[in-house]
């Protein structure tokens, strides 16, 4: 079985652990994983060609098929993303839009996909629920999905009553 991770983090951070904790629990499943900031993604011009006449006549030249063909050669796919400003990060939004003609043109009908969200506190529900609805408009089966909320390191150095002080100022 082939499963490929798409972590929407700038950087290696809670996510990345998580989908790599993810791959020790499952070590007969070959994973890859794709950083999106490690990809070239170009900024969509809003042209339409993808949609209207077909999208590889996209004049932007990227990455994009080659994660395309990567989601088509996997079974099944964990999108994750950091909580940023209570919504998904911006990068994942990003590559969403790249592949936004899927919503016109869906596929992936026996691919299973999974999110996971990862925040300080809050809106890891409303980024899931995002990801999920998306990915299911182009196509995908939604398996499940995970809420994870991780304090920062300057919180977790806090002690409790000092933490609430913190945060009713
Ligand atoms: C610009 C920015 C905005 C953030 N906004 C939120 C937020 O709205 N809600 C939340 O719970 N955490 C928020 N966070 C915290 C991150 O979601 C949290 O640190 C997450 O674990 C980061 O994942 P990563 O290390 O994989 O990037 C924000 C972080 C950044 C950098």
């Amino acid at each position: 079985m082939k499963i490929v991770e798409i972590c929407g983090s700038p950087k290696k951070g809670n996510c990345y652990s998580v989908l790599n904790w993810i791959q020790e629990q499952y070590p007969d499943i070959d994973f890859k994983l794709l950083m999106l900031n490690e990809l070239k993604l170009e900024n969509c011009v809003g042209c339409y060609v993808c949609v209207n006449r077909g999208e590889e006549f996209c004049p932007l030249k990227d990455d994009r098929d080659m994660i395309i063909e990567e989601i088509s050669a996997a079974d099944g796919i964990i999108l994750a993303s950091p909580v940023h400003v209570n919504h998904i990060s911006a990068l994942m939004k990003h590559f969403m839009g790249r592949i936004g003609f899927l919503a016109h043109r869906p596929r992936f009908f026996d691919k299973y996909f999974m999110v996971l969200s990862i925040g300080g506190g809050f809106g890891a529900d409303r980024a899931n629920e995002h990801m999920s609805g998306i990915f299911s408009v182009f196509g995908l089966n939604v398996a499940s999905s995970l809420e994870l909320y991780i304090a920062t390191e300057e919180e977790r150095s806090l002690p409790n009553n000092q933490k609430k002080d913190n945060r009713s100022r």
